[in-house]
């Protein structure tokens, strides 16, 4: 079966969710633009959305239809050249109107797993538990026909895992789609040992329909995202807990999360990452990781005692972001967790002045992150920052080379263990999923 046949009856199941509502999406318009082709006028498009949380389904219906105008009104050229039979179509409103009603057209919402019973390829994207996914697959299993293929969104469970306690025979692929999926170019493609080679090509050809980079990973818990990120925040975390006895925790969790930001150039600070995807989600995946691979060393005492109390961080429905290690306000950081009195420290300009002078001066010729991004000599300007950066005596220069050292190392590591194929796709992954300036196996340290 071709990848356009598969595509005529497609499944999401957790489609309400953060990662299957972007997945929904961006097959929606793939559906629409396939079905305006002169020789597809006569098949049907079905796009089935499911998710057990029904109240949840509700709001998808109009969040898909806002996305899916949104994605139209970024495309008028091309979809004016798909519509070009339209004589009726005049005002680019009325194109973006026709793609919206074709594209909805496709969508049909349902608690109820039994309507992927036709589905060629179903996209799973519920949450990261590896007994709920198997009894999922068990039952998606008996409902769907023999030639369906699954692609699991999982961000650390092994597939063979899945692949073997659902008896799927080879039919499922880890399609790790990044946070959120519609705007993240990276996919992390994980085969494991059975799968058969109809199904990777499926993968590729796919990845190519929606312009996405693929990068593939080996089928070891955790894969090189959450492989590198997670060991990276474990290493955030044992810093945090050396430096509070000098600086307090509050202290010692504003210098970790500068230095990381700052000093290495990074999009956000780590506690302000581990904010970001969850930090249940982080104690999550350590949990996973730690139970498929046998390291006890996969546990954080802090996040676990974070969890407990109860601050999760996080995101709210509209993407705006929810407390954590850190306070925030229109999402960005003013105040600190301090775990011992349970309360948020406010960040004020006294205190941060005396952190500041505690960490230490930046380089001269002060370079950002986002400064950067777009600087066509950004590797020259990273090398003199970094070599600047070591010949700075402060706590934040000695704290930012000891992180860009042990960051070097975890990417080494899941090279030579074998997640990652090359050192190229360690930092193909950083730089595509994590918007790193720099592949954390680079000739700085
Ligand atoms: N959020 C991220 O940053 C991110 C990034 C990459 C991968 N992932 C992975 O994607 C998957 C989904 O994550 P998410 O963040 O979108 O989670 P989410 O909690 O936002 O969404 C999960 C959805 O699945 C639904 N669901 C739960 N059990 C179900 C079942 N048995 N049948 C049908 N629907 C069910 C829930 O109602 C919910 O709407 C997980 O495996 C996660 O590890 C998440």
């Amino acid at each position: 079966m071709t990848l356009d046949e598969r595509l005529e009856n497609v499944a999401v199941i957790g489609a309400a969710g953060k990662m299957g509502s972007g997945i929904a999406v961006m097959i929606a318009q793939e559906m629409a633009k396939l079905k305006l082709q002169p020789e597809n006028s006569d098949k049907i498009y079905r796009l089935y959305l499911i998710d057990i949380n029904e109240k949840a389904l509700d709001g998808l219906r109009s969040y898909m239809k806002a996305q899916l105008t949104k994605v139209a009104e970024k495309s008028t050229v091309l979809l004016r050249s798909l519509y070009t039979a339209r004589e009726d179509l005049v005002e680019n409103r009325q194109v973006i109107d026709a793609f919206v009603d074709d594209s909805g057209s496709v969508l049909n919402f349902s608690p109820d797993m039994s309507v992927a019973r036709n589905a060629h390829m179903v996209f799973e994207a519920i949450l990261e538990d590896e007994k709920i996914k198997i009894k999922l697959y068990k039952k998606l299993k008996k409902i769907c026909p023999d030639h369906t293929y699954f692609l699991t969104n999982t961000s650390s469970i092994p597939i063979s895992f899945l692949d073997e306690h659902a008896g799927l025979d080879g039919r499922i692929i880890g399609y790790h789609f990044y946070n959120p999926p519609v705007v993240q170019r990276l996919v992390e493609v994980i085969s494991p040992k059975a799968m058969n080679d109809e199904l990777k090509q499926l993968g590729s050809q796919l990845g190519e329909r929606l312009r996405k980079k693929l990068v593939p990973s080996n089928d070891i818990s955790g894969f090189i995202g959450n492989g590198h990120f997670m060991r990276d925040g474990l290493y955030a975390l044992s810093e945090l807990e050396r430096l509070q006895r000098t600086y307090r925790q509050v202290g010692a969790l504003y210098v970790m999360n500068t230095v990381s930001q700052n000093f290495l150039l990074r999009p956000m600070g780590i506690f302000q990452l581990i904010d970001y995807v969850g930090i249940d989600i982080f104690q999550c995946i350590l949990k996973v990781m730690r139970t498929h691979l046998g390291d006890a060393r996969l546990r954080s005492k802090t996040i676990d005692r974070m969890v407990k109390l109860g601050v999760l961080g996080g995101q709210y429905s509209d993407g705006s972001q929810k407390n954590g290690f850190l306070q925030y306000e229109k999402s960005r950081p003013v105040g600190i967790f301090n775990i011992r009195k349970k309360e948020y420290f406010t960040i004020n300009d006294r205190w941060k002045k005396k952190m500041d002078g505690i960490i230490g001066p930046l380089p001269d010729g002060l370079v950002s992150w986002k400064g950067l991004l777009m600087d066509p000599g950004r590797k020259d300007r990273l090398h003199t920052h970094f070599t600047a950066l070591k010949a700075i005596d402060s706590l934040g220069a000695q704290l930012a080379v000891s992180f860009l050292q042990k960051t070097k190392a975890i990417g080494e590591e899941l090279v030579k263990s074998g997640v990652a194929r090359s050192a190229d796709d360690v930092n193909a992954v950083l730089t595509n999923g994590f918007y790193w300036l720099y592949g954390p196996i680079n000739e700085y340290v």
